[in-house]
């Protein structure tokens, strides 16, 4: 997970009544983890959840409860308290809070500071279905996302309450990708990245296949950085145990011939195209309907092997093509074939690793190739990685305005 956009950030994460509370102590100790200060305030009803210790044990901070708390010398919690924050995050935030929050009500601490901010107010809604279909809280939420304040979720399926439907609070992992979203630089807002992902696997018969190494883990980090960055984000992933970055739309394949459908039917509506997907080179023509058998004489099964189709250079080849990103994985001599596959493939960037060393691991090293030159970036995390990367294709866009 990513941590720069969260480091030394301060929230004040509010936390109002309802079973999710637990879930915050997770979400704690992330942000904390990603270098943010956490200074929780509950509600009454909130700390019949779960205790302001184990809140306090987590953030590492005192925790406030009360308007009156005799610990601020002059007596403004509610002012001190907003004022340092760079936002602050009602989770859960019940109906009760939404209804408040939509009024301007300001009857305790956590209202009274709402009210007071001069930060961002983001809220992540927990709810049962009927609470939350209810007209009152629809008008309250829209109300509340016409005073510009964020609504994360909710989430939908199993409640506590045992009912299933619209309400429940997102995933603490969920929430924290949102809150560092929110605070990530928006270099691509209002662009459309289309992106591959993971290995493809070309099957030979029902059981058996032909796949590669790759994790996906550099391509879904490119994802989560782009809709971080602003941008929209659809990942066509092949088949890969990893879950979807908040916010991105994922389209799931197996074969190269899908990945090249898939991302060919989608790419009218792109203006970036990123292809990080190990795709493979080529399939067997015409894999078997049945598993294929051992036989009694020991003899071997053979393939005619068929080339897919090279789903970058079909992209760039395209009368009015995206801005194209390709990915290259050596395992010597990057620097010759780096910039000769880019030239091949006719893309104005290459990404460049030693791919072998990489696959799987959390780090990457590369270097990027383009006509005037390359440039080598330090060895860093996939994510920050992936960030920069953002980054760095962010600066070499052509300027929208001059599109026709
Ligand atoms: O030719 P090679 O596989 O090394 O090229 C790497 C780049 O081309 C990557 O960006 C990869 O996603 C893309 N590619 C593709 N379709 C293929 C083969 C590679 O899009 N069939």
């Amino acid at each position: 997970m990513a941590t720069a956009e969260l480091a030394g950030k301060h929230l004040v994460l509010g936390m109002t009544g309802g079973i999710a509370c637990y879930k915050i102590a997770e979400l704690t100790r992330l942000l904390v983890k990603a270098g943010a200060t956490v200074q929780v305030v509950m509600t009454e009803a909130a700390t019949q959840f779960i205790t302001p210790v184990t809140m306090q044990a987590l953030s590492g901070r005192p925790v406030y409860t009360s308007q009156w708390d005799a610990r601020v010398p002059n007596n403004m919690a509610h002012i001190d308290l907003s004022r340092e924050a760079d936002a602050i995050v009602i989770a859960p935030a019940s109906t009760d809070f939404l209804a408040k929050l939509a009024h301007g009500m300001a009857d305790d601490l956590l209202t009274t500071l709402c009210v007071a901010r001069e930060c961002p107010l983001l809220v992540v809604p927990a709810m049962n279905r009927q609470m939350w279909a209810n007209p009152a809280t629809q008008r309250n939420v829209a109300q509340l996302r016409a005073d510009g304040v964020e609504t994360l979720g909710p989430d939908s399926g199993p409640q506590a309450c045992g009912e299933v439907g619209d309400g429940r609070m997102l995933e603490p992992e969920a929430v924290y990708e949102a809150i560092a979203s929110f605070f990530a630089p928006k270099v691509l807002a209002g662009r459309r990245v289309l992106l591959t992902a993971g290995p493809t696997f070309e099957p030979i018969d029902p059981v058996r296949g032909i796949t590669n190494r790759s994790s996906g883990k550099m391509g879904f980090a490119l994802a989560r950085a782009a809709q971080q960055a602003g941008a929209d984000v659809h990942l066509v992933a092949g088949p890969v145990a990893l879950d979807t970055p908040w916010g991105v739309f994922r389209e799931d394949v197996q074969t190269a011939q899908q990945m090249h459908d898939a991302v060919m039917r989608a790419v009218p509506d792109y203006d970036i195209f990123i292809a990080v997907a190990a795709v493979a080179d080529w399939r067997v023509d015409h894999a078997s309907d049945h598993k294929i058998k051992k036989t009694a004489d020991h003899r071997l099964p053979s393939f005619t092997f068929v080339e897919n189709p090279d789903i970058l250079a079909a992209v760039a080849r395209l009368p009015h093509p995206p801005f194209c990103v390709g990915f290259a994985a050596e395992s010597g001599d990057l620097d010759v074939h780096g910039e000769e596959k880019r030239a091949r493939k006719n893309v104005p960037l290459l990404i460049g690793n030693l791919g072998p060393l990489t696959f799987g691991r959390d780090d990457n090293e590369v270097v990027l190739f383009e006509a005037s030159g390359q440039t080598k970036l330090p060895r860093a995390d996939k994510q920050a990685l992936a960030s920069t990367l953002i980054a760095e294709i962010a600066k070499r866009l052509p300027d929208t305005s001059l599109i026709s």
